[in-house]
């Protein structure tokens, strides 16, 4: 991938640049707990984005995407914000720098990735990720790595329109090879946790269900918590964020809230304590625990949370009829893949029986990927 990018920065500006890399992530349990404040535990993996980059001296940007084949041209300020929905992550970027008090020159750019787009793996923070690092290192901005991850948050929010949490772009650039984190979302305070399950594999399979509608969706998941979180402060002002919260203060305001948003909100209490459960059990190597917790997520994301769908809820049953030891789908939902622990003595059989089952039942396969825990944003080259 890196010298077909270099071929084509190489073609289109007569030069050669930088180049950065950011990757996607996985969630191993704790999903949307971090926009309420609560824990999560992604690391980074083996796919995300690559860019090549180089100053022009200018005061505009001009981005080509080697996978799409489009290119965009665009200025720094709020009205140059180009239509192309992938320019608007690299404008949003360089637009959050700005408004930090960074000081953003034009540049030329070509990137291109291998985390797969809409599969619930992060590909939007990898992009975001892989500019504000490179931005950040080529013109010595000295912004430190939370801030980096909250401009990525903030791109999200301001030019993209989804009102997503940190845990995203944590991940990708605090990732550390071999290791997950576990984070508090309101503090950012995080642990790194070695993983490598011994007689176990990681692997995702994907739905391939695009969730590209799922933006308007989650942002109405956000505020039922919100909604819930503030009807609860009214008896308890120690209670900022859902994560603040128990199933009994939950129950003091049953009578006051909407049933659909009581359902979001106790299912966010309850992934908050399945997120410590997993913690405690990892550090036994209790992997039935945690392969436990992770049905207990997927059942709460479909029934309560209801962000899964029939394809997702017919790969987490084939899971459990296979005697997969975890499984539940990942990232915020509406499509995507779910993620699996599996023995690896009945990895075979799984993957055998979920890609004919699926195909049968949707016409079509699903697709595999193994996962290696990776480092963060970083420079190549
Ligand atoms: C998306 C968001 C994250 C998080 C997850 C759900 O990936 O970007 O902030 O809320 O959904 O856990």
């Amino acid at each position: 991938m890196i010298n077909q990018i270099r071929a084509k920065f190489n073609e289109l500006y007569k030069t050669e640049g930088s180049v950065y890399a950011s990757p996607g992530r996985i969630n191993l349990i704790g999903e949307h707990t971090d926009y309420n404040g609560g824990f999560v535990f992604p690391g980074a993996i083996d796919k995300g984005m690559i860019a090549e980059i180089k100053l022009n001296g200018t005061d505009k940007i001009r981005a080509f995407a080697l996978d799409l084949n489009e290119s965009a041209e665009f200025g720094l300020n709020e009205e140059d914000a180009p239509k192309a929905s992938w320019a608007r992550y690299i404008f949003g970027v360089c637009r959050e720098i700005i408004k930090r008090g960074g000081k953003i020159e034009g540049f030329d750019t070509v990137f291109a990735g291998d985390v797969p787009l809409g599969a619930g793996m992060s590909s939007s923070a990898a992009l975001e990720s892989t500019y504000a690092f490179a931005l950040n290192d080529m013109l010595s901005l000295g912004i430190d790595k939370f801030e980096l991850a909250k401009i990525g948050q903030s791109t999200e929010h301001n030019y993209v329109g989804v009102k997503c949490g940190i845990m995203d772009q944590f991940a990708s650039i605090f990732g550390k090879k071999g290791s997950l984190m576990l984070l508090d979302c309101r503090s950012l305070e995080h642990k790194y946790y070695p993983f490598d399950p011994k007689g176990y594999k990681l692997v995702l399979l994907d739905s391939v269900v695009k969730h590209e509608l799922a933006s308007s969706a989650y942002n109405k998941r956000r505020e039922s918590c919100e909604n819930v979180a503030k009807a609860i402060r009214a008896n308890h002002p120690e209670v900022e964020f859902l994560r603040d919260a128990t199933l009994d203060m939950l129950n003091e305001v049953k009578n006051t809230v909407s049933a659909e948003d009581y359902m979001r909100a106790e299912y966010v209490i309850e992934e908050v304590q399945r997120v410590m459960d997993v913690c405690e059990a990892l550090e036994k190597g209790d992997y039935e625990t945690v392969g436990d917790r992770m049905y207990g997520t997927h059942h709460g994301m479909s029934k309560l949370y209801e962000v899964s769908c029939e394809e997702l809820d017919f790969l987490n049953d084939i899971a459990k009829k296979c005697g997969v030891t975890g499984s539940r789908v990942m990232g915020g939902g509406f499509g995507g893949c779910t993620i699996n622990l599996v023995k690896e003595e009945i990895y075979d059989a799984f993957i055998k029986e979920a890609f004919s089952a699926y195909k049968e039942k949707f016409g079509h396969e699903p697709k595999l990927y193994n996962v290696i825990i990776s480092d963060g944003a970083r420079k190549l080259l």
